[in-house]
């Protein structure tokens, strides 16, 4: 492979001319914070970079005019880490490892564009060798990583390793780290054929992180082999303000767990990055936990869809071996992998995002632009914008591609769907003058949440309406339910023809039999028309009913009440006991400030936990605070919602506060939302609690 000496000369230059300033500055290397002891919870929330005062916060000039020196990562880096799904148990190992390689070829992950196979911590042994070499750990990796380097890249792929930016890596065993030993071990990784480098911050002894990640980088550079170079240090020091000269990637937040909350945390905290990244500098929102059973297969393509339209590192986090088909076929969608490996390089960016329904748009290198309409809450929700809202210039309409159902539409220039709780549709739309080969779009949409007692009839309306340039003929829309259910509809379920703009809205009831059991059943509306050329087109939106009880009457504790749904960002939702952190059951006495309480609900944000109330309750009070088991600073804000309203909420509390009364008036409300945020700088140590929640009806 051909090393390009321009990366060092320029990098080199910047390097020392930021060390230059900040001698003249007079700035001595700021201590980094909590760092002599290991892992360190996730520093604090990165600052938005505000519009105008990008230019002075950002070095490097965001945009795709930027030359990449060295010409590597000119795309987000693509593979897989053992780490989310082993961590340090003994199945990471060299049968692992060359397991996924092949599967990587086997599958077609690598024509999709998955290259690298990294590993992660605890390759090692705990001491180097009587030279100050490191040591393979000759149990899970018997050959050696060299042997493990030659197997991969006989495959046409690529090897990562990892090692810290400290004195030891982050695993309690106490692996080396490489600092002070940059360039042995640079020169070690390089000698093994190693090509991706994920630079950890644990035990970095209170040493300035640009100090350690340049002089690793350096390091690097020295070996003359080109080696991508991952920064991780959980934007502690907000690295994509001065990293794009030193890695290719850095991380943005701290680690990501398999679980809802904690993917939407992070989300939310790489989407104002966005005009930091580029070719070569990349936001990295951690590793993949597609397919590792903590989320739902819509919770998994949304978290592959937004880490795709925020052009992050693709790095698959789960054991391909055990993997189920729906997990290859999320991980192996090539159109919306195209998203993120647009040439272009453009981090999408927040159109909008009132009331959970987020609009995210990335512009792609033909113009077109990738959107993702995304819905945070816990029901079905329709989101919408427009072509000029995204960004695309003005024309008579638009081709509009489904990235997940492979489908193509025209519209005039809405976008928009229903999308179901915690889904994206991703979609990619152009200003081409092929939209009059593909049929009109239409939007479906259910309009009254289906809430059905057993036994008896919930009503509700369906609407398909027409965002194309042309009329959608013979319409016909159909409402399937489980078998033994009744769904009849009660005004005409079919149009002739529906010009531009205009809706075909139907009602129905729908009766679940008698002795349904309560919980959530699969329903699907479905609409079938013809383009005036004649082409057929079908859409489907998958929804969901839920059999529900009548709230009860009187004053009822809401630890002692089932839940439509609940999310969290560690770990179960917990009755009467606190969150404890992973496990079920793992809570103790819910407490705050010293006070314990004896009902209630422990959560950890992110997190939501929604009931049904059927109209027919008033009034929703608790004891809010962070429970005292949290050791480190825990910050959490409560919310209560009423149907889409925000009935009450806190501001953000810590453990040093005692608990707050949180009130909220829920009257006419169909479900009740108990919301408890990160309080905005990442779900670390938040141990939130609902104590004494009470409902009244
Ligand atoms: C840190 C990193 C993780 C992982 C572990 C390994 O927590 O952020 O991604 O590498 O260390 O110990």
């Amino acid at each position: 492979m051909r090393h390009l000496p321009a990366r060092t000369t320029r990098r080199r230059v910047v390097g020392s001319l930021a060390a230059a300033l900040l001698c003249a500055a007079g700035l001595a290397a700021p201590a980094a914070a909590r760092d002599t002891a290991g892992r360190t919870a996730a520093g604090p929330s990165p600052t938005h970079p505000a519009e105008g005062g990008r230019a002075a916060t950002a070095p490097v000039a965001p945009g795709p005019a930027t030359k990449v020196p060295d010409g590597l990562a000119l795309t987000p880096p693509m593979g897989f880490n053992n780490w989310n799904s082993t961590h340090c148990r003994a199945e990471f190992d060299e049968a692992m490892v060359k397991g996924i390689a092949d599967l990587f070829v086997e599958k077609g992950l690598k024509e999709a564009g998955y290259q690298y196979v990294n590993l992660d911590d605890c390759w090692a042994l705990p001491e180097r060798d009587a030279n100050g070499k490191l040591v393979p750990d000759p149990v899970r990796f018997p050959g050696g990583i060299k042997a493990v380097a030659d197997y991969v890249h006989a495959k046409g792929l690529k090897l990562g390793i990892y090692t810290s930016a400290g004195t030891k890596t982050c695993n309690s065993a106490g692996f080396p780290g490489a600092l002070g030993h940059e360039r042995s071990d640079a020169r070690q990784f390089a000698d093994w054929g190693v090509d991706y480098l994920k630079y950890d911050n644990c035990n970095n002894q209170g040493v300035d992180a640009r100090q350690r990640y340049t002089a690793m980088r350096d390091a690097l550079e020295a070996t003359g082999r080109p080696i991508v170079y991952s920064i991780c240090e959980w934007g502690e020091n907000k690295p994509w303000e001065w990293a794009a000269d030193v890695g290719h990637l850095w991380r943005t937040t701290g680690d990501i767990s398999d679980s809802w909350g904690s993917m939407l945390s992070i989300m939310k905290r790489n989407l104002p990055l966005a005009p930091y990244a580029g070719p070569g500098r990349w936001n990295d929102p951690d590793m993949l936990e597609v397919g590792n059973g903590g989320m739902t297969d819509t919770e998994y393509r949304t978290h592959f869809s937004l880490w795709s339209i925020m052009a992050a590192p693709l790095l698959i986090g789960s054991d391909l071996r055990k993997a189920s088909p729906r997990t290859f076929e999320i991980l192996g969608n090539e159109e919306v992998i195209a998203v993120d490996q647009d040439p272009l390089g453009r981090q999408g960016s927040v159109v909008s995002s009132e009331g959970g329904r987020w609009v995210v748009a990335k512009q792609m290198k033909d113009g077109s632009r990738a959107v993702a309409l995304f819905n945070e809450t816990g029901s079905a929700q329709s989101v919408a914008t427009t072509a000029k809202a995204v960004g695309l210039p003005g024309a008579d309409a638009y081709t509009l591609r489904d990235l997940w159902q492979h489908k193509s539409y025209h519209t005039a220039g809405r976008i928009a769907a229903t999308v179901p709780a915690h889904g994206t549709v991703l979609l990619r739309v152009s200003a081409d003058d092929k939209w009059s080969h593909h049929p009109p779009a239409t939007e479906l949409a259910l309009k009254g949440g289906l809430f059905v007692e057993a036994g008896t009839s919930a009503k509700v309306t369906s609407e398909v309406t027409n965002l194309g340039r042309t009329a959608a003929q013979r319409v016909t829309v159909a409402l399937g339910a489980p078998a033994g259910w009744a769904v009849r509809a009660t005004s005409p379920s079919t149009a002739a023809a529906l010009p531009t703009g205009r809706t075909l809205a139907t009602t129905w009831t729908v009766t679940a039999p008698a002795g349904t059991r309560p919980g959530a059943y699969d329903l699907a509306l479905k609409a079938t028309y013809r383009s005036p050329q004649g082409a057929r087109a079908e859409k489907e939106l998958p929804l969901t009913a839920q059999v529900v009880l009548a709230p009860p009457a009187g004053t009822s504790s809401l630890g002692d009440l089932p839940w439509l749904s609940a999310t969290n960002g560690w770990g179960p939702v917990e009755r009467d006991t606190s969150n404890g952190d992973s496990g079920a059951g793992d809570g103790r006495p819910i407490t705050i400030g010293g006070t314990v309480y004896a009902k209630g609900l422990g959560v950890h944000a992110e997190s939501t936990v929604e009931y049904y109330t059927g109209g027919a309750c008033e009034k929703v009070t608790a004891q809010v605070g962070v429970d005292d088991e949290t050791i480190v600073k825990g910050t959490v804000a409560f919310e209560i919602w009423a149907d889409g309203r925000k009935a009450a909420s806190t501001g953000v509390l810590t453990n040093a506060m005692p608990a707050q009364e949180l009130s909220a008036d829920v009257s006419g409300a169909q479900t009740v939302r108990l919301v408890a945020t990160d309080g905005g700088d990442g779900i670390d140590s938040d141990h939130g609690d609902w104590a004494q929640a009470s409902l009244s009806c």
